[in-house]
């Protein structure tokens, strides 16, 4: 049976989650909520259900919901998370929260730590890794085609620089907030790093912003550069800028992983991932083998999706499917506690650079 969902906040983002549900055939949409009355009734008239404006009406209203997804924004992108989220929880029912799980790494502990304790779903909407790339490069790792791991080297951000495109920023929920950047958006690449080399256990970052942003007033710290060591003793790089500079090599989103027997990379998410074997005595070497198409050259596979926004029904039907086939709460695909993870490689992030970029060893984690 198709499981019954009630959105809050149905702006950008819960848009396109409500046309997720709506797409998908394990889910019914049962109504939408935005303290915004306009926003509420517009998406409730154009999906043919009702409409509330507070969460606990909507509780109240609709008892047989199963899940509640929480795409609110806030402070930082993630502070108004918290209170809708344990709301549904304390009501019994199944959470998916959008990214980051709050903007308060105290809060997103307690989210978990209510989901342990109601014994129900938690999910984040970790999409980038809901990917075929991603699901090529579990296949290599798990056969055995990439070895023992050696690094692993992230890129991701946005495309800008000081010529033209540079505006500072106005809105309230980013204005004159320095961790913006790392709280809004370091979950994403955090989460493809461990879900692709595991948990990381040593911290140490350098961060800035350039001279176009101190002249402009502008406090946000848009430039990460974060060096990491996961519990494997693999050792890992992390760029992440805000628009500070343009892309180079790899475009907006590459992750390579390089292991004894293997190394792949993907770029652009969504969009193709390469994986280069590694030499072989007798082989061919050198220049020679790292054309693709070449024998014992790189092996390209594309997905033949180029639209990121594809990431979203992708993440939201594996939510749908864990809940629908009743999996171990501890297998949960991108569950509260990976995205709490994330949160807590962020919170190091921001120790370190307060402490003059110190060695910093993560909060550990609630055990599973
Ligand atoms: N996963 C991704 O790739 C991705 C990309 C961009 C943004 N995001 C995340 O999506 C979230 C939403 O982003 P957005 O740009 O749509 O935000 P937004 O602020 O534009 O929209 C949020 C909506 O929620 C409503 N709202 C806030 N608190 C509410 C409450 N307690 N009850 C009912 N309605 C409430 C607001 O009125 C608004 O309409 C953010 O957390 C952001 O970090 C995720």
């Amino acid at each position: 049976m198709a499981l019954k969902v009630g959105i809050v906040g149905v702006r950008g983002i819960g848009e396109r989650h409500v046309q997720a549900y709506v797409n998908d055939p394990l889910a019914e949409l049962g109504a939408v909520c935005d303290l915004v009355k306009e926003r509420a009734d517009s998406a409730a008239a154009k999906y043919g259900v009702r409409a509330y404006y507070r969460l606990t009406d909507m509780l109240e209203g609709e008892p047989d919901l199963d899940i509640v997804d929480v795409a609110t924004g806030g402070y930082e992108n993630g502070s108004w998370h918290y209170v809708p989220a344990m709301e549904a929880m304390e009501a019994g029912r199944h959470v998916l929260v959008e990214k980051p799980l709050s903007s308060d790494v105290q809060q997103a502990r307690e989210m978990v730590a209510k989901a342990t304790e109601k014994d129900i779903y938690l999910g984040c909407n970790l999409n980038h890794y809901f990917t075929p790339p991603a699901e090529r490069a579990k296949q290599h790792l798990e056969s055995g085609e990439v070895g023992e791991l050696v690094y692993c080297l992230a890129k991701i951000g946005f495309h800008g620089g000081e010529v033209d495109t540079y505006r500072p920023a106005t809105s309230p929920v980013q204005k004159g907030f320095p961790y913006f950047h790392l709280k809004a958006f370091l979950s994403h690449p955090f989460s493809v790093m461990r879900y692709l080399c595991g948990d990381i256990t040593h911290v140490q970052a350098f961060l800035n912003r350039p001279g176009f942003r101190r002249g402009a007033g502008d406090v946000m710290l848009s430039t990460a550069s974060i060096h990491v060591r996961f519990a494997n003793d693999c050792v890992g790089y992390l760029l992440s800028q805000r628009g500070d500079a343009s892309y180079g090599l790899g475009g907006w989103w590459s992750v390579e992983v390089a292991g004894t027997r293997g190394t792949f990379c993907i770029e652009n998410c969504i969009e193709k991932l390469t994986y280069w074997q590694a030499p072989r005595s007798g082989g061919a070497s050198g220049r020679e083998n790292n054309e693709p198409g070449t024998p014992g050259g790189p092996v390209v596979t594309s997905s033949g999706i180029a639209d990121f926004n594809q990431t979203f029904p992708r993440r939201i039907h594996a939510f749908l499917e864990d809940i629908t086939n009743h999996v171990p709460k501890d297998q949960l695909r991108a569950s509260g506690r990976d995205a709490l993870a994330a949160l807590e490689y962020t919170w190091a992030v921001i120790e370190s650079h307060e402490q003059g970029g110190i060695l910093v060893r993560p909060h550990p984690l609630p055990p599973r």
